[in-house]
């Protein structure tokens, strides 16, 4: 049965940022593809209201969670060394995790992140999470798929990771143009990173079973201000942004056996928004 490559039955699947607004959707996917999720966070809050929300959708099935750093590659070796200790494979890693200024809300001390003035502690603290911590996660459990022979990486871009940001959709009536908020560079810089590791690491790994790629889903619609919303969906073709779960299906697609012929290809779902 076609519809078969799309199950991934007890295969453990580590997502980084697990408990994160995308993070528990991705679980969902894999939860609905019969693999096991493996939520790394480093929220203990985050993780605790993931896990009430997914014992609540699946109350029967099996959800692992670390509070982890994924900076920090000591800690993530243990956890490597735990989880093979309990499942013996590493099968399927999904780099969600990162730092998400809130721009469009307009969040305290964002400020100060116009590019002239960008603190070298931001600079290096998005950095650390969202392309080090790709790096170390995929260095760390891409050796356990290494000595299987066999795995899975899916990286989450952007459409950020294709385009530039139109900071217009991010202005205020009103406020100076040296005042007003912009998308920071980080995010650019990391979500076009992103599909450089992707391309690096299918063509390093593509004689060893170890399958990398990356999706790069656009903004979802999450209670963000009706004038931003406005500004941004002028901005895609569909004239939407993306429901909370429409890129789950992509999701399991990209992890199962279902894209089997696939390595270091970038899928957009965006709505149109990149072909403008
Ligand atoms: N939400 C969107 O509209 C959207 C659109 C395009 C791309 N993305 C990308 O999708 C991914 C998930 O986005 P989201 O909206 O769910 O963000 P989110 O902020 O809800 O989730 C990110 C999670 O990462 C965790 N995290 C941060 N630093 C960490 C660290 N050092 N170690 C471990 N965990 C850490 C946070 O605690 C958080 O739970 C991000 O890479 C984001 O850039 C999101």
């Amino acid at each position: 049965m076609l519809l078969d490559k799309f199950k991934i039955s007890g295969k453990t699947c580590i997502i980084t940022g697990g408990a994160g607004l995308l993070g528990r959707q991705h679980a969902m996917a894999v939860l609905e593809g019969g693999g096991i999720p493996i939520l790394l966070d480093i929220s203990d809050n985050a993780l605790k209201s993931a896990g009430s929300q997914l014992a609540g959708l699946y109350p029967d099935s099996k959800v692992e969670f670390y509070k982890a750093d994924i900076t920090n590659e000591e800690e993530l070796i243990k956890i490597r060394e735990n989880l093979l200790g309990k499942y013996e494979h590493i099968d399927i890693l999904i780099n969600n995790a990162a730092n998400n200024p809130k721009v469009e809300a307009q969040s305290a001390n964002l400020g100060t992140i116009r590019f002239d003035n960008f603190p070298m502690k931001i600079w290096e603290d998005d950095i650390a999470v969202g392309l080090t911590g790709a790096f170390l996660c995929a260095k760390v459990f891409g050796k356990a798929m290494e000595d299987n022979e066999r795995g899975v990486i899916l990286n989450i871009s952007s459409d950020l990771g294709i385009i530039a940001p139109d900071q217009r959709i991010y202005r205020k009536d009103g406020v100076a143009d040296k005042d007003q908020t912009v998308k920071p560079v980080t995010y650019s810089v990391i979500k076009h990173g992103l599909i450089g590791l992707t391309r690096y690491l299918a063509t390093y790994w593509a004689d060893k079973g170890i399958r990398v790629n990356a999706i790069c889903p656009a903004g979802v619609e999450n209670g963000q201000d009706p004038e931003f919303v406005n500004k941004l969906t002028n901005l895609v073709p569909m004239g939407r942004m993306a429901n909370v779960d429409e890129y789950q299906c992509t999701v399991l697609y990209m992890i199962s056996d279902a894209s089997s012929y696939m390595t270091g290809s970038t899928v957009i779902i965006d709505g149109g928004r990149t072909c403008w």
